[in-house]
């Protein structure tokens, strides 16, 4: 092989990844949750976390966006090192977060409830971006229900929406298909591959559904007692891996 033929080959094989966590350790109190976890995620992709019931997959979601600290390791956002930045911070460096059980303010309208989330992003020119209602119209036709009068696939939307509102980059979901009817859940796997195709959002999410990972994923990792034991491109989540690892 000639020189030029190698270097040529080395510029277009190789990305950085957006998302770079290595050595990440976190106890809650004496009990330690995460032990040494490494992971990447590619740019303008969707990542998939996996994984049974209290193995830290929440725990790894709150450190990235730095709701926690963790007590080692490192975390690299765009090639930035994020590992000592506060929430807000991450927030305000294009980081949205969607908690798992939704966790939007029942009592506030759906329009009031992304009116307080620009705020506290301080993106307060006071409108809602248009895109989100395009995104989810049922979020218009509801502007002035209360959260907590919407339905659970509804809430989640609403959710959604209201991380949306900031504009991310970098999108991070805690279980959005949880507990939501068959047809919100395709539409959430079709609106978070439009973020990412169309809009160049980088996006990682837990999952439980295999089908949903199979269907709209890019690459998946599966934790198990605070450490991650499989991972790869979604072509090679194998039935022995799921088997061994998930709930079936
Ligand atoms: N605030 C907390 N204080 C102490 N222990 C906690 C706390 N939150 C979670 N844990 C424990 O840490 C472990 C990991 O919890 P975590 O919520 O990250 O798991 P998970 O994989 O997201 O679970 P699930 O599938 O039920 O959402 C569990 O043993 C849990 O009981
Ligand atoms: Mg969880």
């Amino acid at each position: 092989m000639s020189m030029e033929a190698s270097a040529e080959e080395h510029d277009s094989g190789e990305t950085n990844p957006y998302l770079q966590v290595s050595g990440l350790e976190f106890s809650y109190g004496e009990v330690k949750v995460l032990h040494g976890l490494e992971f990447q995620l590619a740019p303008q992709s969707i990542g998939c976390v996996m994984g049974r019931n209290g193995v830290g997959k929440t725990t790894f979601l709150r450190n990235l966006v730095g709701l926690e600290s963790s007590s080692a390791g490192k975390i690299y956002i765009e090639g930035k090192n994020a590992t000592n930045l506060e929430a807000h911070e991450r927030a305000c460096n294009g980081i949205g977060y969607v908690p798992q059980g939704r966790q939007i303010f029942p009592l506030l309208t759906v329009e009031e409830n992304l009116l307080v989330a620009m705020e506290a992003a301080e993106k307060s020119d006071g409108s809602i971006p248009a895109s989100v209602y395009e995104t989810f119209p049922v979020l218009d036709q509801m502007r002035k229900r209360r959260g907590g009068d919407l339905s659970g696939g509804q809430q989640q939307q609403l959710a959604i929406g209201r991380a949306l509102v900031t504009r991310p980059k970098f999108l991070v979901l805690d279980e959005p298909t949880e507990g939501i009817q068959p047809n919100v859940i395709t539409m959430i796997g079709e609106v978070i591959r439009r973020l990412v195709d169309e809009q160049g959002m980088t996006i990682l999410l837990v999952e439980q559904y295999v089908d949903f990972v199979r269907k709209y994923s890019d690459s998946f990792a599966v934790m198990n007692r605070g450490r991650f034991v499989a991972q790869g491109s979604v072509g090679e989540l194998d039935a022995s891996t799921i088997h061994k690892h998930l709930s079936v």
